[in-house]
């Protein structure tokens, strides 16, 4: 796992180009997933969210959209924190321009006090923190009683074919495209490389249970390199003992 420093300022550096890429990366697929994380937050017209690892903001806006009454989209690049705002100006839809607010914070100790949200999402973000375990405690903290977690993020698949067909498009294609759109092949190996060590969804479901998650379940999406876990901050001080399923294995199809 590379330094947080380095995190941070590698995306400083794609920031420009990252939104082209992760199109082209993943052939658009990636709208029908981001929606999927959004359904899974539950958003009502009093939902106060927090998209942390927010980036560039698609999540951040599609929350704006889905209703909610505010949305915070916190990140620790700058880089990625002003394209999110230039995007946000030029939004079409008004929700997005006046519900929305971006800031700068590590996931790792966010800038909010407890208890402060009813949905908070992390898309293709934890997977870069130094801690994963303690992000989740930081998103428990932050959230409301019967507060949504909302995890989207790229993982290794089972099948040996889905395995063959991800080594060759995170080893090859993508440091490939990534030197030619973003002219950064350093950063688009990087970006692969942290998606291997990455925890399995079962795992995954441990370590959201062990930050004091409940209910936590997945859903697997794009022939299983992609799994959205999602779960529920208990209501009481003493929850069930945690339960989890995995509900289907989604083949991506057209966005
Ligand atoms: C691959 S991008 C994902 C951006 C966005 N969520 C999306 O779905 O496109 C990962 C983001 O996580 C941010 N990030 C990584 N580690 C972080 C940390 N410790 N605190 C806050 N942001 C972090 C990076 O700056 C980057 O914007």
């Amino acid at each position: 796992m590379p330094r947080a420093e380095d995190v941070q300022s590698m995306f400083n550096r794609i920031s420009g180009r990252y939104d082209l890429m992760n199109r082209v990366m993943t052939l658009g697929i990636d709208k029908r997933w981001r929606n999927a994380a959004v359904r899974a937050a539950r958003i009502d017209p009093s939902t106060r969210a927090l998209d942390v690892c927010c980036g560039t903001g698609d999540i951040t806006f599609l929350l704006a959209e889905a209703g909610a009454e505010h949305v915070i989209g916190a990140d620790f690049s700058e880089g990625m924190l002003d394209q999110a705002r230039k995007r946000q100006k030029g939004h079409r839809d008004p929700a997005a321009r006046t519900r929305v607010e971006f800031l700068q914070g590590d996931a790792l100790r966010l800038p909010f006090d407890d208890n402060s949200f009813d949905a908070i999402t992390v898309s293709f973000g934890v997977r870069n923190v130094e801690d994963i375990p303690l992000a989740f405690r930081e998103f428990a903290r932050v959230g409301r009683p019967g507060a949504r977690i909302v995890c989207l993020e790229i993982t290794r698949p089972k099948s040996k074919v889905a395995n063959g067909f991800y080594d060759v498009w995170f080893d090859r294609v993508v440091p490939a495209l990534g030197a030619v759109i973003s002219r950064d092949r350093a950063a688009y190996t990087y970006l692969p490389e942290s998606t291997k060590t990455f925890p399995r969804p079962p795992k995954l479901r441990e370590i959201m249970q062990a930050a004091g998650i409940g209910d936590v379940s997945w859903k697997m999406y794009g022939g299983g390199i992609v799994a959205l876990h999602s779960g529920v901050l208990p209501l009481s001080p003493a929850p069930e003992a945690p339960r989890a399923t995995e509900q289907r294995d989604e083949v991506a199809g057209p966005a």
